[in-house]
């Protein structure tokens, strides 16, 4: 029998690629950046299982380039709007992520938005790297304190919760927006409207799905307090991001944290001349205890796949 064979769309730790090699034929993509779209369509042909990330977009076309064979798409992250989940199981293909392994670290990274946009911790960083600092004054630079405010998560999922659990050390109280039905023990829920007029932070822990895109849209933020922060560690999209320039140009809110963006790695030019937004590229779970373990994790499920059994973390839809 021949072995079956993987295209991998990125590097991967070599820990994770040993477990594979024992099994599979690998064709590993070692570019800087994302395969390019002609690359992976050709690459991907007579494949039997794809790792691929989310910067590549898995199609009807990629699907049918890779043809038959085609057993599972495992993606690495947590997130898989760039995997059309339908036609993939129209194909008899099976798509997995990689939830739970990476909620600590976004959750963590998410407070780390938080503090350090309330306490302007990167103004702060341009402003001795000018080398324009003036040396200490009781008014410079001044942030807001959190304690004693609320903190308002839009999506109570996985990392929500994670997020929240954090929130009593710094002695935030926790709201919550949800389309589920389910009540968090310490959080209270509102409805989205309530959660954007009465919250002092916002963070998004949404998928990004058809009602979720430009959910933080200009109405949104325009509901919003005036001393409102907004962190965006979800998918880029979730914010019409030109919305949200406006809004911070016209302080209509006091501050922003991006992790994500809605055409990454491009940003809209107007956040990048603004002082009140914090832009970071897309590090949410970028640490290399919790990457690996993402990697690892997607690789058990192609494991799984091929050896006939069920992969850890299927979606269906
Ligand atoms: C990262 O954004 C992920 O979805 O894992």
């Amino acid at each position: 029998m021949p072995r079956p064979s993987l295209l991998i769309t990125r590097r991967i730790p070599s820990s994770v690629l040993s477990r594979l090699e024992a099994v599979c034929d690998i064709d590993l993509y070692t570019g800087e950046s994302a395969i390019p779209r002609d690359e992976l369509l050709r690459r991907v042909h007579g494949k039997t299982a794809l790792m691929c990330l989310l910067t590549d977009a898995i199609d009807a076309e990629l699907l049918d380039a890779a043809g038959p064979g085609l057993q599972i798409v495992a993606n690495i992250a947590v997130g898989y709007n760039n995997v059309d989940v339908p036609a993939a199981n129209a194909r008899g293909v099976i798509v997995t992520n990689t939830p739970d392994v990476l909620t600590e670290a976004v959750a963590d990274f998410t407070w780390a938005l938080i503090l350090a946009l309330t306490r302007r911790v990167s103004e702060g960083e341009r402003v001795v790297r000018s080398g324009t600092w003036k040396g200490w004054a009781l008014d410079f630079m001044l942030g807001t304190d959190l304690r004693g405010k609320q903190l308002g998560l839009v999506g109570m999922g996985r990392i929500a919760r994670a997020v929240a659990a954090r929130a009593p050390a710094f002695g935030m109280r926790v709201a919550f927006s949800d389309s589920g039905d389910f009540t968090v023990p310490g959080a209270e829920r509102l409805s989205f409207d309530q959660l954007l007029t009465t919250s002092d932070v916002v963070s998004l822990h949404v998928p990004l799905v058809d009602e979720t895109r430009h959910l933080i849209d200009k109405r949104a933020l325009a509901r919003m307090k005036r001393s409102a922060y907004l962190i965006n560690t979800a998918r880029g999209p979730v914010v019409d991001e030109a919305a949200l320039a406006w809004a911070l140009e016209q302080h209509l809110i006091a501050g922003a944290a991006l992790d994500v963006y809605e055409q990454e790695p491009k940003v809209h030019p107007t956040l990048l001349a603004l002082e009140n937004v914090l832009l970071v590229p897309h590090l949410g779970s970028a640490t290399t205890e919790t990457r690996t373990a993402m990697a690892d994790l997607a690789a058990s499920n192609v494991l799984a796949v091929l050896a006939g059994q069920a992969p850890l973390t299927r979606v269906t839809s």
